[in-house]
C-alpha cells in the first residue's frame, strides 16, 4: 500500500505547478492516512500482538491440557464427575474452615468453587443429562438441571452478601448439604442405573464428549 501511495506523489510531482499545491494537499492527506493506517511501522507492533495473543492462547491450552488430561486419567464419565464432586466438596471443607476474618481466603475458595461447580455442570448439562432424557430418564435429569439452578442461586447469594457476613459460614453448611445431596443422587441411583444399560461405545462416547466439554470448560 506505502508504494502505491509513493508512486501517485511522484507522477503527480512531474506535472505543473499550478497542480502542486493539490499534490502538496494529497500529499499530506497520504500522509494522514498512512498514520492510521497498517504501515511499515505498524508491522512489528502487529507481529508482536500476534505472538503475545498466540503465547498466550499457547498457555491457556497447555494449561487446560494439563487440567483435562489429569482428569482423563482417572476413567469413565462417571469417575470422572464423581472426582470432581470430591473437589468441590473438599473446597466447601476449605470454606467452612475460615472465620469472618479470613475475607480474603473467603472471596478465593468462593471463586474456586464457582469455577469448579460451573465447569462440572456444563459437562453434566451438556452431554450427560441430554444422554439421560435419550435413554429415558427424563425425570431424574430434569430434577438435577433443577438443582444445578440451587447452586446457582447459593453461589449468587454468597456473592452478594460478601465474605465477611455474619450469616456466610451458615449458607455455606446449607450449601454443602445441596451439594452433597445431589452428589449422592447422581453417584449411587441415576448414573450406575444409566451406566449398566449402556455398551462400551456409547461408554466411550459419553467419556469422550465430557472430556471434549471439560476441556474448554477448564
Ligand atoms: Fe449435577
Ligand atoms: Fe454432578
Amino acid at each position: 500500500m506505502a508504494t502505491r501511495t509513493q508512486g501517485r506523489s511522484s507522477t503527480r510531482n512531474s506535472s505543473s505547478n499550478a497542480r502542486s499545491g493539490s499534490t502538496r494537499q494529497n500529499k499530506s492527506a497520504s500522509e494522514q492516512r498512512s498514520a492510521f493506517s497498517w504501515g511499515e511501522a505498524s508491522g512489528p507492533l502487529l507481529g508482536a500482538a500476534i505472538a503475545g495473543a498466540a503465547i498466550g492462547f499457547a498457555a491457556n491450552y497447555g494449561r487446560k491440557a494439563l487440567m483435562q488430561g489429569m482428569e482423563a486419567t482417572v476413567g469413565d464419565w462417571d469417575a470422572i464427575l464423581a472426582t470432581e464432586h470430591d473437589m468441590a466438596l473438599a473446597i466447601f471443607d476449605k470454606m467452612l474452615a475460615t472465620d469472618q476474618s479470613q475475607t480474603f481466603k473467603r472471596k478465593i475458595l468462593l471463586m474456586k468453587l464457582s469455577h469448579a461447580l460451573d465447569k462440572h455442570a456444563h459437562q453434566e448439562e451438556m452431554v450427560v443429562y441430554p444422554a439421560l432424557r435419550e435413554a429415558g430418564i427424563e425425570v431424574e435429569a430434569d430434577q438435577l438441571e433443577q438443582e444445578h439452578g440451587q447452586v446457582k442461586t447459593y453461589l449468587y447469594e454468597l456473592n452478594e452478601m460478601g465474605p465477611s457476613a455474619s450469616n456466610w459460614l451458615e449458607t455455606v453448611r446449607e450449601f454443602r448439604v445441596v451439594v452433597s445431596r445431589h452428589a449422592h443422587m447422581e453417584e449411587e441411583e441415576v448414573f450406575p442405573a444409566f451406566k449398566q444399560d449402556l455398551n462400551d461405545q456409547q461408554n466411550a462416547r459419553i467419556t469422550s464428549l465430557v472430556n471434549r466439554d471439560g476441556f474448554w470448560m477448564a
